[in-house]
């Protein structure tokens, strides 16, 4: 099993190390390679996607990736952006399922911002496409406008496309991800004002008659948005497109009140994936040992379960997290009155501990 160590930038080192930890305390023979990405990368070899960690990347079983992000890096060539990395890696390794679980932890109830009753026992699944949409449709950038409302002005521009094979394979998931669920997929679109998620409506709906067994519905962007945060847990599997699913998966994500406890999983169709936290690379708690090392470790825990083959040893991580969480055990991001304040690397040794 061989497992490409991708920390990044920011708090990324911290919190993969933690996971490094509890992987290494599983008695299992993994073979971690790490290399550098985003900012790193570019700072020693002027590239955030080095030929060499793509490779690495591409050769391995799976990606445990960290972050990547620094303000530092904002004004650089988009190319050269630590940005850049994720997407190249996703596009690259055809990482087009990416699964965003936002599951709200018992203990943790009181940390969201919504009434304790919307959110209790929340479990929802987002379910995002990740190499289309808006973000790699081509053609995109600046010309001068030759109609419009402004004919003769600097324009950007960007294109949102959908290919059939695109949508059915990204909609197969999402149904095949509900049958061992509650059945329920919310297909979430704008068909109201965009051919483009026309199109995925009608294809979702056409994919969704091989899968008599899954009830699915149809639901407008806006419109997901707002029952998000009303009536959350109405949702169990919602499928949607690249540039809706990564705001829904941010908003869904804060619904439990704790980002730094969701991992996810990008996977591509011969079951390599790329594992990672779901929060970012939050530079200013970088190397203070402060940030929550559970989604990283979390995302372990996915990486056994869908790259490695490995179920058993991924419930005994996530039954670990469970456990110390009811120690009382808290990184700042989810501390609360009566709890114990723990640092990333102390977080981290819990788990190793719950595990044995
Ligand atoms: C995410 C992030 C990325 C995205 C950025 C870092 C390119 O926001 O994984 O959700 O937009 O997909
Ligand atoms: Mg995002």
């Amino acid at each position: 099993m061989k497992i490409a160590v991708l920390a990044g930038d920011g708090i990324g080192p911290e919190i993969v190390a933690e996971a490094v930890k509890v992987l290494n305390a599983l008695d299992l023979d993994f073979d971690m390679e790490s290399a550098l990405v985003g900012g790193a990368a570019y700072a020693a070899t002027g590239h955030p996607l080095p030929e060499a960690t793509l490779k690495l990347a591409m050769e391995s079983d799976a990606v445990l990736f960290g972050a990547v992000g620094d303000w530092k890096y904002d004004t650089l060539d988009r190319p050269l952006r630590p940005e850049q990395a994720i997407l190249g890696l996703r596009k690259h390794m055809g990482l087009f399922a990416n699964f965003r679980p936002a599951i709200c932890y018992k203990e943790l109830t009181h940390a969201s911002s919504l009434k304790p009753e919307l959110v209790a026992g929340l479990d929802i699944l987002i379910i995002r496409e990740l190499t289309g949409d808006i973000y790699f449709g081509q053609p995109r950038g600046r010309r001068i406008a030759t109609d419009g409302h402004f004919p003769g002005a600097e324009e950007a521009f960007d294109t949102m496309r959908y290919s059939r094979p695109e949508i059915e394979r990204i909609a197969h998931v999402a149904f095949q991800a509900a049958q061992k669920r509650s059945k329920r997929v919310t297909s979430v679109d704008k068909a109201n004002v965009l051919e483009t998620f026309q199109f995925w409506k009608d294809v979702v709906t056409e994919v969704g008659k091989e899968y008599p067994d899954v009830q699915l519905d149809h639901m407008y962007v806006d419109n997901a948005a707002m029952q998000l945060v009303k009536e959350p847990k109405r949702f169990d599997v919602v499928v949607t497109g690249n540039m809706f699913g990564d705001i829904l998966s941010d908003e869904a994500s804060m619904l439990t009140g704790s980002i730094g406890m969701l991992p996810s999983a990008s996977l591509n169709s011969k079951g390599q994936g790329l594992y990672e936290p779901s929060h970012g690379s939050a530079p200013d708690i970088a190397g203070k040992n402060v940030a929550n090392p559970l989604a990283t470790i979390l995302s372990a825990a996915m990486m056994l379960r869908f790259s490695l083959n490995q179920e058993a040893a991924a419930q005994r991580i996530e039954a670990a997290v469970q456990a110390v969480l009811a120690q009382g055990l808290r990184t700042p991001d989810i501390w609360s009155e009566g709890t114990t304040r723990v640092g990333t690397a102390e977080m981290g040794d819990a788990v190793v501990n719950a595990l044995r």
